[in-house]
């Protein structure tokens, strides 16, 4: 293990304190031995135990890690994006949106601040998402739920990494869907994106600002990151 690695995953640590430690303790444990191996054949194939090797972690309200922008006097305004068909109003207040469907563990945290990169209690984040197999729960609100933020304006959440599904005959990249509202401001319907997705590129809809910046590596539960800018 290098010295940048080593360095990486104490950030990490620290970073995650907050969700239990055992996030970011299984995602380091999976490292070791995770990713891809090399066959004789100079084939590569996945390890055959794709399941996070911990339980998932319970979510703190709070984001440990401050804002790249708490220090900035402008923050640029989140971009809105496509509703889609899916929305149901009246989610259950719930930091844990997945009950019963099961995949590779997720917690989206971040902060919600206005333009001039000043923190906003009490706002909500309407959530909505697809399951694993890129499908939506429409009877009931499963992979949906709101949110709020505390007074420091951070929010967190767990779920479980969306699956793709098609639209047309294009499949969509992975996504959260989100309606984030706040006292004064400006409602926003928006969505949350994956660095790497291989959808990413061809997606009519995606906008490049809306990808979350994940804060984990290789195989586990994913950690992702994504500041609000509200008007
Ligand atoms: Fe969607």
């Amino acid at each position: 293990m290098n010295q940048n690695k080593q360095h990486t995953r104490r950030q990490i640590l620290e970073a995650t304190l907050a969700l239990g430690g055992s996030l970011v303790l299984g995602a380091c444990a999976r490292s070791q031995t995770g990713g891809p191996h090399p066959q004789p054949s100079g084939k590569w194939i996945e390890p055959p135990n794709q399941r996070p090797l911990i339980a998932q972690p319970s979510v703190s309200a709070s984001a440990p890690v401050a804002s790249p922008y708490a220090r900035q006097s402008v923050c640029p305004v989140t971009a809105p994006n496509i509703e889609g068909p899916f929305y149901k109003p009246n989610a259950p207040l719930k930091q844990k949106l997945n009950t019963g469907e099961t995949g590779r563990g997720l917690v989206v945290r971040g902060t919600v601040m206005d333009a001039k990169c000043r923190p906003i209690g009490g706002a909500t984040l309407d959530i909505w998402q697809a399951n694993a197999d890129g499908a939506y729960d429409n009877a009931g609100y499963e992979l949906r739920g709101r949110v709020q933020t505390d007074a420091e304006g951070n929010y967190a959440f767990h779920t479980i990494h969306p699956g793709h599904y098609l639209n047309g005959s294009q499949y969509r990249p992975a996504h959260i869907h989100v309606k984030l509202s706040a006292p004064g401001k400006r409602l926003l319907t928006t969505q949350l994106y994956f660095p790497g997705d291989p959808y990413n590129e061809i997606d009519p809809f995606i906008d490049k600002s809306l990808i979350m910046q994940l804060e984990t590596e290789y195989y586990g539960p994913e950690l992702a990151r994504y500041d609000f800018a509200l008007v």
